[in-house]
């Protein structure tokens, strides 16, 4: 991410149905300016930005109580869906990903509703690990 394509990256838009599934990506953006290991990835095609990534590392705590990175933010805007750009885009991340040495899983909250992005990540092995509430959204934990 950079000067260059962060209001690129703000302007892309998932379909309404999705908006409960994925923070706006403005926001994602503000909590990597402002937020601690937080890593934002605009996702190109053909030179075009058309989705974006945020992976993030999370201490132990009341919420989740184990150190943890976790894939936090995915989306692919509504006119490049569905052609294959999130599972490319999850394969070059899941290849470049290097957990720490403490720290070697990568777990993915899903609203339990969101069918296309579970079967996108259990087809990469990711598997349910259980299910926490979060901010009213109860979603899957997942660890590969
Ligand atoms: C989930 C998301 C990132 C997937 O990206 P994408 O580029 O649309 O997905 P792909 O085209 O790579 O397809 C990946 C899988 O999604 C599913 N999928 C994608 N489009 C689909 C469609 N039109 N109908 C049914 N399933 C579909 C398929 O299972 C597909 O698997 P396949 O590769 O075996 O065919 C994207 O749909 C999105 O941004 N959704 C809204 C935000 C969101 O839910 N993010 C995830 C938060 S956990």
């Amino acid at each position: 991410m950079s000067k260059h394509n962060y209001m690129t990256v703000v302007d892309l838009k998932v379909h309404p149905n999705q908006e409960d599934f994925v923070a706006p990506n403005s926001l994602s953006l503000l909590e990597a300016a402002y937020e601690d290991q937080k890593y934002p990835f605009a996702i190109y095609k053909d030179g075009t930005v058309v989705g974006f990534l945020m992976c993030s590392y999370y201490p132990a705590d009341d919420a989740y109580p184990v150190d943890s990175w976790w894939l936090e933010r995915l989306m692919v805007d509504k006119a490049h869906q569905g052609k294959g750009i999130g599972r490319e885009a999850l394969t070059l991340f899941l290849k470049e990903f290097k957990p720490d040495e403490q720290v070697t899983e990568l777990r993915i909250g899903a609203d339990p509703k969101n069918e296309w992005a579970i079967k996108l990540y259990e087809s990469f092995g990711f598997k349910k690990e259980g299910v926490v509430e979060d901010e009213n959204v109860y979603a899957g934990k997942w660890t590969i």
